[in-house]
């Protein structure tokens, strides 16, 4: 399975923090937010993974990432999306990437406290997707149960929501997404939406939805960063982070901090 984390667009809900930086470069408490689907990505045994970024934050991307992983069997690779075009648009970006596999796709700003490695590796056929009862569903896709919780219906961002179960950012899907993702129609927003791929496996009776119980951020907000940040430091996300990571970014401040002495000294 390859993996792709959509990391581009311009946030400007959090101008202007995002006027320097991209947004999933932005700290979570003690990283960079483009750590988090990281994790589950590796967490789940992905070693291929593609980063979606935004022309203006590429650099910054590789001077992060570029070789971080170098040595431990991860290959990233970085493409430059110039107009976001919607969510879907990443199995377009990435048809040649994907190849003939199957692929998990995180959004760059989705943090979880589950550990969702498990399900991902079990993943066989048709797609996946998690879903996490919020307060305020109008805000996202949301997915509707029947009463043996089977997912019966979902829609984007509606006004009237027929629950409170809201479809996260983190999506499996098999190889046919990619043909899926190119015969989408662009919604009212202008964009190719997931949710419509969603709807279509849904369609086939092949999509599979699983309710988390743990922590689930978007930190597209002031103050859902914050709140992002204090549910790290204080709960047990760390505990599930692959060891890979935590020693990458542990050499990576090392070599940093090498840098650092030799220009002061
Ligand atoms: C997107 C998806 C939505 C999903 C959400 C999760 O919304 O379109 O279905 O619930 O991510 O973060 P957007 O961030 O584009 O508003």
């Amino acid at each position: 399975m390859k993996g792709i984390i959509l990391a581009g667009g311009i946030a400007t809900r959090l101008f202007p923090l995002t006027a320097t930086t991209s947004k999933q470069l932005l700290p979570v408490y003690d990283r960079q937010m483009i750590f988090y689907p990281l994790n589950v990505l590796i967490k789940a045994g992905i070693k291929e993974i593609l980063i979606i970024v935004a022309p203006e934050h590429s650099g910054q991307f590789i001077n992060l990432l570029g070789s971080i992983f170098e040595g431990v069997g991860i290959h990233l690779e970085f493409r430059v999306q110039k107009i976001p075009r919607g969510l879907a648009d990443a199995f377009i970006l990435g048809e040649t990437f994907i190849g003939n596999e199957s692929v998990a796709m995180a959004l760059g700003d989705n943090i979880f406290e589950d550990d969702l490695s498990a399900k991902i590796k079990k993943f066989e056929k048709g797609g996946l997707v998690f879903a996490k009862k919020v307060s305020d569903p109008e805000r996202f896709g949301v997915v509707e149960f029947d009463e043996h919780d089977n997912a019966i219906s979902i829609e984007e961002k509606p006004k009237k929501p027929k629950s409170n179960f809201a479809v996260t950012g983190f999506y499996v899907f098999d190889n046919r997404v990619v043909k899926i993702a190119k015969s989408l129609k662009p919604s009212v927003r202008g964009e190719i939406e997931v949710t419509d791929i969603n709807k279509r496996y849904m369609k086939m009776g092949e999509l599979k939805v699983v309710k988390i119980k743990g922590a689930w951020l978007d930190a597209g907000t002031y103050d859902s960063l914050l709140e992002a940040s204090n549910v790290v430091k204080n709960r047990e996300i760390y505990k599930h982070f692959d060891p890979m990571i935590d020693e990458a970014i542990a050499e990576f401040n090392q070599e940093i901090k090498t840098i650092a002495k030799k220009r002061l000294s």
